[in-house]
């Protein structure tokens, strides 16, 4: 496969994991945190399907187009071993999306970072979360979820926390 077909399918998958998640997360309260910045796609992305939602990016050096970028107050500016164990009690059990999208083409320093942020979310997040990932995370505690019809195994990696889903919390109004 071309490296471009890769990337089409990659991206691909990306969009389609991103939406579903955003739906399934509808009527569970918490924020969402994107890992990763970059070109900001998709941050803005995230922002046009969960309006309502309060979005935290995590990015060491931010260099999005200004209609991507968020503002100071949704930005935390760092390595994410620094900054993410510092919002650990600020946003303890409330986060209901995370979307980590930090890769480089360092698939060693990816791995590294993929266990890193393995161990740090647990307490961040909500019952019934989602984390949505590539490269795979390493989640005992999480379900591995399927992925949307159309994409391929292992393209992308979804999780889903214990605990309460949007679907029980719908039923329970
Ligand atoms: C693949 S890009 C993100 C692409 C983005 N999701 C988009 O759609 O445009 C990866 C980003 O993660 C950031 N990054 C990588 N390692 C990081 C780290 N340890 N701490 C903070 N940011 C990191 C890079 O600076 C880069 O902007």
């Amino acid at each position: 496969m071309s490296r471009l077909d890769s990337f089409i399918r990659r991206i691909t998958a990306q969009r389609e994991c991103l939406n579903e998640a955003a739906r399934a997360i509808e009527g569970l309260d918490g924020v969402v945190f994107e890992l990763g910045l970059g070109n900001g796609r998709t941050y803005h992305h995230l922002r046009e399907r969960l309006p309502d939602r309060e979005i935290f990016v995590f990015e060491r050096s931010p260099a999005a187009h200004p209609d991507c970028m968020p503002d100071a107050e949704h930005l935390f500016v760092g390595d994410v071993h620094d900054t993410l164990p510092a919002a650990v009690e600020r946003f303890r059990g409330q986060v209901a999306l995370l979307h980590c999208d930090l890769g480089t083409g360092d698939l060693a320093g990816n791995r590294r970072l993929a266990d890193f942020i393995s161990e740090t979310i647990p307490p961040l997040m909500a019952p019934g979360a989602l984390v949505l990932t590539d490269p795979a995370f390493d989640l005992p505690q999480a379900e591995r979820q399927a992925l949307p019809d159309g994409v391929e195994p292992d393209r992308y990696y979804v999780y889903r926390w214990p605990g309460r889903t949007a679907e029980t919390a719908r039923a329970a109004g």
